[in-house]
């Protein structure tokens, strides 16, 4: 079985990796970059950190509007697809990149899996939220994080293409843990912030971007505010200062760097999926800059809170009292890339 990936953007770097993994010997992997994420931080680390083997192709697209970028993706990936003909492709979770390859894939009757299916934010303004729809609506089989997603897909005509499988985020996040563990590398927590703002809700609205910065400036502890580059690029087009009051700016952190720095920290502020559910999953508390979010667990376990228009309540939020803790288990058990590989393997040549 020849299964061929697509993948471009940081948090699929994250995801690929426990997938890469669970193919070895099982099937023959194509990795194929889109070069979304370009920059050595937001690219080449994760790929070096967590042993991922380097692309078989990079495409190179880089960045663009949505339209110009999801197409160039799209007409570069027809030829590849076509080239290694695979048995499946295989798309993660919710960017253009994943979109592009949904739609190329079905376009050439290539069957086609997307991992990360049935999440939902219903907030169409999203980018991803469309992303995630039309993959779903696409592709043959989906593989489903959690048992809400599965009521989601269940919602929309497609329980029967769906498969619950659990959530690879939390294969990687509990090996990377495990490590940082080890080395001693997490202090412990309490004595800051981790803080990420990346939406272009947040950060392409001056006013709001400034609201939110103030608020961050202002907490009570020091905030290291790990600056996407759309942030920094937005704060510096609308005349924002990030670097000031509480606020310590860095740069992205290499994967490992971010686990043992939120597993050190008090609580994080962030309008990231993928983060708000590795800081639940540390036990870290979550405040989301968002009106809703896909990860709706998080908040009624008590782990997160969304604060989405009234962004005066921010610092009340984020320096709340620690919350009961919790056993439970939502995103699955640290196995899912296992049971990936086992679906694609056992539907493999059944579809007509
Ligand atoms: C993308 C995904 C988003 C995901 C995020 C993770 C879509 C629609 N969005 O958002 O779902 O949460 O990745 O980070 O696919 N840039 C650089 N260097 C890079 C990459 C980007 O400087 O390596 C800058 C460029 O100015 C670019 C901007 O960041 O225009 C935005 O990048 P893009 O990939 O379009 O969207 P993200 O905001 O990263």
């Amino acid at each position: 079985m020849r299964v061929l990936s697509v993948v471009g953007a940081r948090p699929q770097f994250v995801k690929l990796a426990p997938i890469a993994s669970a193919m070895a010997d099982r099937a023959e992997h194509i990795v194929v970059h889109t070069g979304q994420h370009y920059d050595e931080l937001m690219s080449d680390v994760f790929f070096r950190d967590l042993g991922i083997p380097a692309p078989d192709v990079n495409l190179a697209i880089g960045s663009g509007s949505h339209g110009e970028q999801t197409g160039a993706m799209l007409a570069a990936l027809e030829p590849v697809i076509q080239r290694y003909s695979p048995d499946w492709v295989l798309v993660y979770g919710d960017t253009n990149s994943t979109l592009a390859a949904a739609v190329a894939s079905v376009k050439l009757h290539v069957p086609l899996a997307h991992l990360e299916a049935g999440l939902r934010s219903f907030n169409r303004r999203m980018p991803e939220e469309h992303n995630r729809v039309l993959t779903d609506h696409a592709a043959d089989l989906l593989l489903a994080p959690t048992a809400v997603a599965m009521g989601h897909l269940a919602d929309e005509g497609l329980a029967d293409r769906g498969v619950l499988v659990g959530d690879v985020m939390t294969d990687v996040l509990y090996a990377v843990r495990d490590q940082v563990l080890a080395g001693g590398g997490a202090a412990p927590a309490g004595d800051y912030y981790v803080a990420t703002i990346h939406r272009p809700d947040n950060t392409d609205d001056p006013g709001r971007l400034a609201t939110i910065v103030d608020a961050l400036a202002g907490l009570d502890r020091p905030v290291r505010l790990l600056a996407h580059p759309r942030l920094v690029a937005a704060a510096s087009a609308s005349g924002v200062e990030l670097q000031r009051g509480a606020i310590e700016l860095a740069a992205p952190l290499a994967y490992p760097e971010l686990v043992a720095a939120v597993m050190g920290s008090r609580g994080v502020v962030t309008d990231s999926g993928g983060l708000q559910k590795e800081a639940f999953l540390l036990r870290v508390p979550t405040t989301t800059v968002r009106p809703e979010t896909e990860w709706v667990e998080t908040v009624d376990l008590g782990w997160n809170v969304l604060v989405g228009s009234a962004l005066q309540t921010l610092p009340e939020a984020v320096q709340r009292p620690w919350p009961a803790e919790t056993d439970a288990a939502p995103y699955g058990d640290g196995h899912a890339a296992e049971r990936v590989v086992d679906v694609l393997v056992e539907r493999h040549g059944r579809l007509s």
